[in-house]
């Protein structure tokens, strides 16, 4: 197909159509208005295509997600999450010394300026680390004024380095606040994942043993957060990028967004499901019919996705560790036992099964990070510094794009006509 009509009233208007790798069609409707007067109406953006994009491939219908072409499993199982940010922000996987040119960049800024320190005396005690999180990275637009230029590519990259290595430290301080110990500083000996850990669980009174299972387990669930094209989220990177603001402030919009229950905030929501579940006797069927009862709120934290009407491939690769580790372990978690069951009873509930609605990646996600030792406050925090290298690279194929241009959607005003005021002594 190269070509699309649209009849609007009585005109008939030619659209033309961008095919993607994958054949997905797409039909240009930028002169739409132009030429009849009409724009699309398409809430929560169902249908609507927001841009051209090199990043991710997912296919909803057949369960497929690619970084950059390569299937998610491979990744998984072959490459440590720093190798998986290269490859999303740069375009292809790294040579050896790419690789440890990044990783000792990376490395070189993890931490953070010590005036930042004082910003954590300022939040309460019981302070979101969301909140936290999002604060402080905008707050470093202030701290690195020299790298701010949207335009120039040393500058981006700096600051996309500073990002990276920076997150971590961020998010563990966070945590170090909520529980009253003293911060700990990056350690530059350790990789990515062994540095978050420590930061989060070592104390200076004892030496901090790590367990090499729970690192691996960190970098897998890292790996399958990074990119999901184009997530609530990223469109909100997308969205505030495309005004020129600067990286951290898009980042830390970006995070704003994925703090909502509907999204990242959806693994916080699904244990305190999965407990509330348990609380009560194990009744996994008196939920699933509070789930389908349209008089009822409720939903199945971790149920459903806007893209995936076949299994999450992520929640399969999860699943796996999520078994794997707990064996390992020897320990029985009922979250996980009443997460099966759930899973067991709905995808044979033909209400489920019609509307396409199978475990997303939240759903056995916080079933790990709980085995790891992540209080439950603290997993959308992760999930924000899997998603960074998602973020960045699409922040930076918009800036590079030619045909970016600020986003502006439209709207159908529904509101009152034209009315005459009428002053306060006669309302
Ligand atoms: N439990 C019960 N019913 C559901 C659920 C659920 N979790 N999800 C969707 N449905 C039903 C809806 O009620 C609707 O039914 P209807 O056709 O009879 O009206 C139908 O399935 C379609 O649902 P929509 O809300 O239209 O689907 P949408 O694509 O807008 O929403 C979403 C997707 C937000 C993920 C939704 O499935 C949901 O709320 N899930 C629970 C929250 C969650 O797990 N979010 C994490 C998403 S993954 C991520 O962000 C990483």
């Amino acid at each position: 197909m190269k070509t699309g009509k649209l009849t609007v009233g009585d005109k008939e208007i030619e659209l033309s159509v961008k095919v993607g790798t994958e054949n997905e069609i797409g039909l240009e409707l930028g002169k739409l208005r132009k030429e009849t007067g009409v724009i699309t109406l398409d809430p929560g953006f169902v249908n609507t295509g927001s841009t051209e994009s090199a990043i991710t491939f997912l296919n909803g219908e057949e369960g497929v997600l690619r970084y950059r072409g390569y299937p998610i499993e491979e990744l998984a199982a072959n490459c440590d999450f720093v190798e998986v940010c290269y490859l999303l922000i740069y375009g292809d996987l790294p040579t050896e010394t790419e690789l440890e040119n990044f990783r000792d960049s990376i490395r070189a800024h993890t931490m953070l300026h010590e005036d930042i320190r004082s910003f954590y005396n300022g939040f309460p005690r019981d302070a979101h680390p969301m909140a936290i999180l999002s604060s402080v990275v905008c707050a470093l637009s202030t701290f690195y004024q020299d790298a701010l230029d949207v335009d120039d590519e040393d500058q981006v990259n700096t600051c996309v380095h500073r990002l990276i290595a920076k997150l971590p430290t961020i998010a563990a301080y966070s945590y170090k606040k909520s529980v009253g110990q003293p911060l700990i500083y990056p350690r530059n000996d350790l990789n990515y994942c062994e540095n978050f850990l420590q930061m989060m669980f070592a104390v200076p009174t004892e030496p901090y043993e790590m367990d090499p299972d729970f690192v691996q387990a960190l970098n897998l669930l890292l790996i399958v957060h990074a990119d999901h094209e184009q997530n609530c989220s990223t469109s909100t990177v997308r969205m505030v990028g495309s005004a020129n603001a600067n990286l951290f402030a898009s980042i830390s919009a970006g995070i704003a967004a994925l703090w909502g229950p509907l999204h990242g905030g959806a693994n916080e929501a699904c244990v305190a499901m999965l407990e509330r579940i348990i609380e009560d006797d194990c009744n996994v069927k008196k939920y699933v019919d509070m789930a389908k009862d349209k008089s009822d709120s409720f939903r199945l934290m971790g149920f459903g996705h806007r893209v995936y009407k076949n299994y999450d491939p992520r929640a399969l690769i999860i699943k796996k560790a999520c078994d794997k580790l707990l064996s390992k372990m020897d320990r029985d978690d009922p979250l996980f036992d009443i997460a099966q069951s759930l899973e067991e009873v709905a995808l044979n509930d033909p209400y489920f099964v019609e509307r396409g609605l199978y475990p997303n990646v939240d759903f056995y996600s916080g079933v790990i990070y709980r085995a790891i030792g992540i209080p439950v406050q603290m997993f959308t925090v992760l999930f924000a510094i899997g998603r960074l290298p998602g973020w960045v690279a699409h922040w930076t194929e918009m800036h590079k794009s030619p045909s970016a241009r600020i986003c502006r959607p439209r709207q159908i005003y529904t509101g009152p006509g034209a009315r005459e005021f009428v002053s306060i002594a006669h309302r």
